[in-house]
C-alpha cells in the first residue's frame, strides 16, 4: 500500500503543472487545485479534506502523499476507504484530543497540533476530526459585534455534521454555523468573536459536548432554529450569554430548549437567554456559574425590536435548575 501511494504521488506530482504558493491549499476531498507547493514549502496533510503549503521540508511526506492520492481520481477516492480509518486514528492519537478526555470537562484549553488558514469558511458534511489543529481564517474576518453572516463562519456544518477535536481562533468572525443538527466535540473557540455557533435546525437536537468558549464579548451560541441544543461537559470562561434564543429574528418563534449539564462557566452573564413566550426552557443540571446567573427571561419578537427582559433565574416552568453551584 504505502509503496504504491508513493508511486501515485510521483506520477501525479509529474502531471501537475501549478504549484500552490505559501499557506495554500494543496489537498483534501473534493480539491482539484495544485497538489504540490513552491520551492521550500511542504504540502501538509491536515485532514482528509485539507492538506495546506508549510514552510521547509518537514515531515510531511506521507502526509501529503495521502492527500494528493485522494484528490486524483473519483475511483481512487472510493478504494480510500479503509485508509481513511486508518490515518483519521493516527491522527487522533497524535493529537491526543480523541479518545478519553476528548468529551470530557476540561478547563485547561488542550495543545495545538499546529495551525492552519482558510480563506474561507469551511463546508463539512459527515465526521470531520481535526486533530486538535488550530483553524482561523486568512484575511481575518473578525468585526467584533458588527453584523456579519454564515460567509464568515469558520465552518458550515450541514445537517447532520459531526465537528471534533478543533481549536478555533481569533480571526474568524462566525464560529460554527449548523444549518441542520449537528455535533460538536471538543471543540475550542479561543477568543470568540460576533459568536462561536449558530443553531439554525429546523427541528431536531444539536449537540455540544466537551469543549470550551472563551473571550466572547457576547453569546457563545446563538440559538435561531427551533428544538433542542444539549450540552454537556462545556467550560466557558469570559462570556456574555453562553446560549441565547434569539430575541427578535424575523420569522422568530419556539420553542427552543437548551438542556446544560455540568457546565461550568466564569466571569460572565447568564447561561440561558429565553424568550418564554415562545415556550423556551432551559434545563441546567450539575453545572456552575460563579455568580448565579443561570437565566434571563425575555417576551422575544420578531419585528427587530429590542426584546424586553421580563425576568431573571430559575422559575420553575421555563428555567429550572438541579444540582447548580457558584463555586467553580
Ligand atoms: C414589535 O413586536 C412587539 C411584540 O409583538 C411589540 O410589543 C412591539 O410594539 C413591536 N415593535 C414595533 C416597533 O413594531
Ligand atoms: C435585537 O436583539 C439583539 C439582542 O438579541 C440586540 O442586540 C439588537 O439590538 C436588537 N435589535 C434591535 C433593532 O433592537
Amino acid at each position: 500500500m504505502k509503496q504504491a501511494s508513493a508511486l501515485a504521488i510521483l506520477a501525479y506530482a509529474a502531471m501537475a503543472s501549478a504549484q500552490a504558493p505559501a499557506y495554500g491549499q494543496c489537498g483534501g476531498q473534493g480539491w482539484t487545485g495544485p497538489t504540490t507547493c513552491v520551492s521550500g514549502w511542504t504540502c501538509q496533510y491536515s485532514n482528509d479534506w485539507y492538506s495546506q503549503c508549510v514552510q521547509g521540508s518537514g515531515s510531511g511526506g506521507t502526509t501529503a502523499r495521502t492527500s494528493t492520492t485522494r484528490t486524483s481520481t473519483t475511483s481512487t477516492r472510493t478504494t480510500t476507504t479503509s485508509r481513511t480509518t486508518t490515518r483519521a486514528t493516527t491522527t487522533t492519537a497524535a493529537g491526543g484530543g480523541g479518545g478519553g478526555g476528548g468529551t470530557g470537562l476540561t478547563t485547561v484549553v488542550p495543545a495545538s497540533a499546529g495551525s492552519t488558514t482558510l480563506p474561507s469558511a469551511k463546508v463539512v458534511s459527515g465526521v470531520f476530526d481535526g486533530g486538535m489543529m488550530k483553524y482561523d481564517r486568512n484575511p481575518k474576518v473578525c468585526q467584533g459585534q458588527s453584523e456579519t453572516g454564515e460567509s464568515d463562519a469558520m465552518f458550515i456544518l450541514e445537517s447532520g455534521a459531526t465537528i471534533r477535536n478543533v481549536l478555533i481562533g481569533p480571526n474568524q468572525a462566525e464560529g460554527i454555523h449548523c444549518r441542520g443538527t449537528c455535533t460538536i466535540e471538543n471543540v475550542w473557540w479561543l477568543d470568540v468573536c460576533e459568536d462561536a455557533l449558530t443553531l439554525k435546525q429546523a427541528s431536531g437536537t444539536s449537540y455540544i459536548t466537551g469543549g470550551g468558549a472563551l473571550h466572547a464579548d457576547d453569546k457563545i451560541v446563538q440559538f435561531n432554529g427551533r428544538g433542542t441544543v444539549s450540552i454537556k461537559n462545556f467550560y466557558a470562561n469570559d462570556y456574555g450569554k453562553v446560549v441565547r434564543s434569539c430575541g427578535n429574528c424575523s420569522g422568530n418563534g419556539g420553542p427552543r430548549n437548551v438542556v446544560m449539564d455540568n457546565v461550568v462557566a466564569k466571569d460572565g452573564g447568564v447561561l440561558c437567554g429565553i424568550n418564554t413566550n415562545y415556550g423556551d426552557t432551559c434545563k441546567i443540571s450539575n453545572s456552575c456559574q460563579d455568580d448565579g446567573k443561570y437565566c434571563d427571561r425575555y417576551t422575544g419578537n420578531s419585528n427587530g425590536s429590542e426584546p424586553p427582559k421580563i425576568g431573571s433565574g430559575p422559575d420553575g416552568t421555563y428555567c429550572t435548575t438541579s444540582n447548580v453551584r457558584t463555586s467553580c
